[in-house]
């Protein structure tokens, strides 16, 4: 539905039986247009080394008391292949920004994956074009790359030496590329107020994003907004509503950062318009040392998939499923 921003705004901020009514339409209309099924999507983080240094990130490469890793090549198509064994459809491979993951070498790691029939999905940071269009050659499907803020004073403000405006010359390059994009921001960014959030939603809205990731921002004693205080699950749920009665028809994960504020958080994002979990994948021994955030791990793991059978009779208590298809976005399934 089309809102103004004054309407965003005065969405995200319901309180009480009005917040309520907004998680409950926010249900309704992922109901009427994507359906019960939640798309899984697993999670494998390839690499903790990242040369960008923002301000609210555990991988930020100031971070040096960070023992990093990175997964060989080999060893990610082989843990791609077990998540397919068990059924998962779409593969996603993130790191932070390293350059040691050749365009080639991830071009390799996509055509193994592609040779099963399942979506890649990349989020690997910021690259040159030529990069993108090598990986869609090679098969993969879709690429998340949050902008984190619509405002390009604040993005300067938290990514030094990084510009808003490469940022969003990437976005726009996976699009004419072909990719299925997904964007998205941190809510409850320190500086980020209620209007520049309404912004925030209004800008995927613009660009037409396939899929959205809205997580609320958890405070990372180790990087320099460590004493800000952390997003509150409330405005990120609403966040993530609110985003779906603006597009209805998009993929909208249930964020993990939402589990670092309540065990329950990702629950209750399924309930207020979310249609996607990304259960992690990542062995443990790596997990551990990929802490964007505090918990990070932790909240992982609860969704293992040792728990499986118990996660799918709590999803259908909810009148929910998981999906067996590839999940994309409507206006550019494969
Ligand atoms: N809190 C919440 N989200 C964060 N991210 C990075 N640091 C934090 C934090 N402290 C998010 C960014 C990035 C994604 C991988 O993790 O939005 O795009
Ligand atoms: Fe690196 Fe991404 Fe963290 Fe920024 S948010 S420091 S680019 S991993």
């Amino acid at each position: 539905m089309a809102l103004s921003l004054l309407e965003i705004q005065q969405f995200l901020a319901t309180q009480g039986s009005e917040q309520t009514a907004l998680f409950t339409q926010a249900n309704e209309i992922r109901a009427q247009n994507v359906g019960d099924a939640v798309h899984l999507r697993g999670l494998l983080e390839i690499s903790s080394y990242c040369a960008q240094n923002c301000f609210y990130c555990g991988l930020r490469r100031e971070h040096i008391q960070l023992a990093r890793y990175r997964i060989p090549p080999e060893e990610i198509i082989r843990l791609a292949k077990e998540a397919i064994k068990q059924g998962f459809k779409t593969i996603v491979l993130q790191s932070g920004e390293d350059a040691w993951f050749s365009a080639e070498k991830v071009a390799h790691i996509i055509s193994e994956i592609k040779k099963s029939k399942v979506a890649v999905t990349l989020s690997l940071g910021e690259r040159p074009r030529e990069d993108f269009q090598c990986w869609k050659e090679a098969g993969a499907d879709r690429y998340l790359l949050r902008l984190e803020t619509s405002s390009p004073d604040l993005y300067a403000q938290l990514h030094p030496g990084q510009s808003w405006a490469n940022r969003v010359r990437c976005l726009e390059d996976l699009r004419e590329l072909g990719y299925e994009v997904g964007s998205g921001f941190i809510i409850g960014l320190p500086g980020q107020s209620l209007e520049l959030l309404a912004q925030d939603l209004k800008w995927l809205v613009d660009f037409e994003v396939d899929m959205a990731g809205l997580g609320p921002f958890i405070a990372h004693p180790q990087t320099p907004l460590g004493s800000h205080p952390s997003g509150g699950l409330d405005l990120a749920l609403k966040a993530i509503a609110t985003t779906r009665l603006l597009l209805p028809d998009i993929n909208l994960p249930a964020t993990t950062a939402l589990d670092a504020l309540s065990p329950d958080g990702r629950w209750q994002a399924l309930q207020a318009g979310a249609n996607v979990l990304m259960p992690n994948l990542t062995p443990l021994a790596y997990q551990q040392r990929y802490n964007i955030y505090p918990d990070h791990h932790e909240a992982c793991s609860n969704l293992s998939f040792k728990a499986e059978h118990a996660f799918k009779e709590r999803l259908a208590a909810l009148g929910r499923y998981i999906s067996t298809d590839l999940g994309g976005h409507k206006k550019a399934s494969l």
